[in-house]
């Protein structure tokens, strides 16, 4: 396989595996639809809303914008950029450009860090995945009309409360990302996003429409877009910065791999921003969506993980034709789930195939079958396990669940980390002749994000790092 790309190649429909034709994207849209239905996951709707709430609103959402457009765009792209130089699988791309620049081997380490990431957090992704497919029956069964806020907290609880219908759920949203990562049957998948991504769009603007009439959006979009300082903390900085990395699937070296597929005369910039611009216009619809329901019914924001649960079956049981929306809404929220589901594993299935020689089917029983056995220790979280919190001798993990600490660990350190090694490579290993080539800026513009990865990434995660250690 030559290290370079071929031009004329075009995108064969199938671009997965090691041993595929490595062939290109058709179009730009292609590679959105593929970041995009990466990016675009539970953690715009699931985890955005209850972050935010966690963490005090404006001055959070703040914080978390500034990232996304200071840290986070300029990452995808050094991500997208190092896959198309690379034109390999991100351990196969960096060793490919490590040779080729007589650099140290040694950067293959982001790949082993989002391979580690990637394990971790499917384990607890798949369980809430497992939750969006049990409100498909909620939903559904009429059930929710009418009820109460308590009658729908009732509702949830019982659910967490249930390890084997959890368990249940999980294993079906595994076996879901399982059999389209072993077939290798992505790319229809991914055309199936450019239906089903406008329509979740278009079912958040209704619920939006919903939340309008409860007469409490304006306190909502006061509490999403004031910023009041006094509630931010050193940990909500964090949080927000881990929520950047998580939400545009950065630190993991995926959109590294989807880079790899890119061509050569297609503007990373745009695209990255492009996807990066959807990406957050989806979590600030779902908090629109979210917030008017929380104040109209007296909820508390900073209800944690399961705020939308707690929220959206209450919109979907008081508006006209909630149990069909309520339903399609929640089969959308599965599709987003199920692409960032894939983009999760398909990192550790590739790695497995080039590393160990293992073919697509066993590398995804394996992989899948270690992040399903790892999901059972989220799930007795919310349970029997609920008050086990094994590292409560650390007065800022003091409470956390496995399940907490899972999300901690993963979003709040290893993404920034692998961010970082991204920025450092790309700041100070890589040729700059060849960055200068592969993103086509004009040389104010390279400069700009040049600096950015050079120093402002860094700083700015080491800064919010050492904050919280201290
Ligand atoms: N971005 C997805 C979401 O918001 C989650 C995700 C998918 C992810 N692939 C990733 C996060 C890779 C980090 C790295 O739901």
């Amino acid at each position: 396989m030559s290290v370079t790309q071929s031009g004329s190649a075009t995108y064969s429909g199938e671009l997965e595996g090691s041993n595929a034709k490595r062939g290109l994207w058709s179009s730009r849209l292609a590679f959105i639809l593929a970041a995009t239905g990466s990016a675009v996951g539970l953690g715009n709707i699931w985890k955005f809303p209850y972050v935010t709430g966690e963490n005090g609103g404006g001055a959070f959402v703040l914080v978390y914008l500034l990232c996304i457009a200071i840290v986070g765009i300029p990452i995808m792209m050094a991500e997208v950029m190092i896959g198309r130089r690379g034109g390999h699988s991100p351990v196969n791309s960096l060793r490919a450009i490590t040779q080729r620049d007589g650099l140290k081997p040694a950067w293959k380490l982001i790949g082993a860090v989002g391979v580690l990431a990637g394990f971790l957090i499917l384990s607890f992704y798949s369980v809430i995945g497992g939750w969006a497919i049990s409100y498909v029956g909620t939903t559904a069964s009429g059930q929710l009309a009418g009820q109460s806020a308590d009658a729908v907290g009732a509702i949830f609880s019982g659910l967490l409360s249930s390890p084997a219908t959890l368990l249940a759920w999980h294993t079906l949203f595994m076996a879901l990302v399982m059999v389209v990562v072993a077939r290798g049957v992505r790319a229809g998948l991914e055309r199936a996003v450019s239906i089903l991504m406008p329509a979740l769009f278009v079912l958040l603007l209704i619920v939006v429409g919903y939340a309008m009439t409860t007469g409490y959006f304006g306190q909502a979009a006061a509490f999403l877009f004031q910023p009041d300082f006094s509630k931010l903390t050193t940990s909500g900085i964090l949080v927000a910065l881990g929520h950047a990395f998580f939400t545009l699937s950065l630190g993991m070296a995926v959109m590294m791999a989807y880079g790899s597929y890119l061509p050569k005369n297609i503007s990373i910039a745009k695209t990255s921003i492009t996807v990066s611009v959807i990406d957050t216009g989806v979590a600030l619809l779902a908090g629109l969506a979210i917030f008017p329901i929380v104040f109209a019914n007296g909820l508390e924001p900073g209800a944690g993980p399961g705020l939308i649960f707690q929220t959206l079956p209450l919109a979907f049981g008081q508006m006209p034709m909630g149990s069909l929306f309520g339903t399609l809404f929640f089969v959308l929220l599965i599709f987003a789930a199920w692409t960032s589901g894939i983009s999760l594993l398909e990192p550790i299935v590739e790695w497995l195939e080039e590393k160990k020689g293992m073919n697509r089917v066993v590398s995804t029983l394996g992989a899948g079958f270690v992040c399903w056995a790892l999901g059972i220790a989220s799930i007795l979280s919310l349970n029997l396990w609920a008050d086990f919190d094994p590292l409560g001798f650390v007065p800022m993990l003091e409470g956390k669940t496995i399940f907490d600490l899972l999300d901690f660990f993963t979003a709040n350190i290893l993404l920034p980390l692998g961010g970082l090694l991204v920025a450092l490579f790309a700041g100070w290993v890589m040729s700059r002749k060849a960055m200068e080539n592969e993103l086509a800026l004009s040389p104010a513009m390279f400069n700009l994000w040049f600096v950015i990865v050079r120093f402002v990434t860094p700083v700015a995660v080491a800064v919010v790092f050492i904050y919280n250690l201290l």
